[in-house]
């Protein structure tokens, strides 16, 4: 079970003192948003390879950007550990799958709320990591979409009846109030923004979460 923070949450000019706040993460969860794919912009890659350089907690990048197939190499480059594209949003995901690859970074495939499991199926086996978002992508704080749950148990159950060694990610609206439930349904790896960094004491609540999702 591995928490991710989101750094979407955090304050936009003080970020290295805000990863100094999450350093027990297993994962920094870093939402890159190019105002097209979602209507909201955040940062690109020179900020990601300035946060790899000031710290030792791996980078999870996720790119809510169009032409991932232009875009995603550079960010592997950066160091990142891992870099997660839509599906939604590339033409050709195998090519996008090796850019990542080939730069040494690990692959993950996102799909948004209504996107159907059985679009992403056939990749899974290529990548390292499914992220099923659990509310349309572009802001922080929005709650869960319930509806989306029984994706996630398709998904691991795929996933095991396969054999494959994948991620199942979550990501939106997870917090102490349905961690347990998402690492009950299949998840493994759990993205939460407002959920901690609304605390006081950031690694307090990432062992809240992790204990709560390693309860099942
Ligand atoms: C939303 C982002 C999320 C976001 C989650 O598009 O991908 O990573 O930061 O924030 P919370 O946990 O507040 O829903
Ligand atoms: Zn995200």
């Amino acid at each position: 079970m591995r928490i991710a923070p989101s750094i979407l949450s955090a304050d936009f000019a003080n970020l290295e003192a805000e990863l100094r706040t999450i350093s027990s993460s297993d994962l920094i969860h870093v939402d890159v948003m190019d105002g097209h794919f979602v209507p909201n912009l955040t940062i690109g890659a020179p900020v990601v390879a300035r946060l790899q350089e000031i710290t030792t907690v791996p980078l999870d990048v996720h790119l809510m950007i169009e032409n991932p197939e232009r875009w995603a190499g550079s960010y592997a480059e950066t160091g990142a550990s891992s870099v997660t594209f839509h599906l939604e949003a590339a033409t050709n995901p195998k090519e996008v799958i090796s850019q990542i690859r080939s730069s040494g970074s690990k692959v993950g495939i996102a799909i948004k709320p209504g996107t159907a499991f059985e679009d992403v199926s056939g990749l899974v086996e290529f990548a390292d990591m499914l992220l099923v978002m659990t509310v349309e992508p572009g802001f922080g704080g929005q709650g869960l979409i319930e509806s989306v749950i029984p994706k996630i148990t398709q998904a691991r159950e795929f996933i095991k009846a396969q054999g494959l060694e994948v991620s199942v990610q979550v990501d939106g609206g997870v917090g102490l109030a349905n961690i347990a439930n998402l690492a009950r349904a299949g998840a493994d790896t759990f993205v939460a923004g407002s959920a901690v960094f609304s605390e006081l004491n950031r690694n307090d609540r990432i062992a809240e979460l992790r204990l709560l999702a390693e309860s099942i």
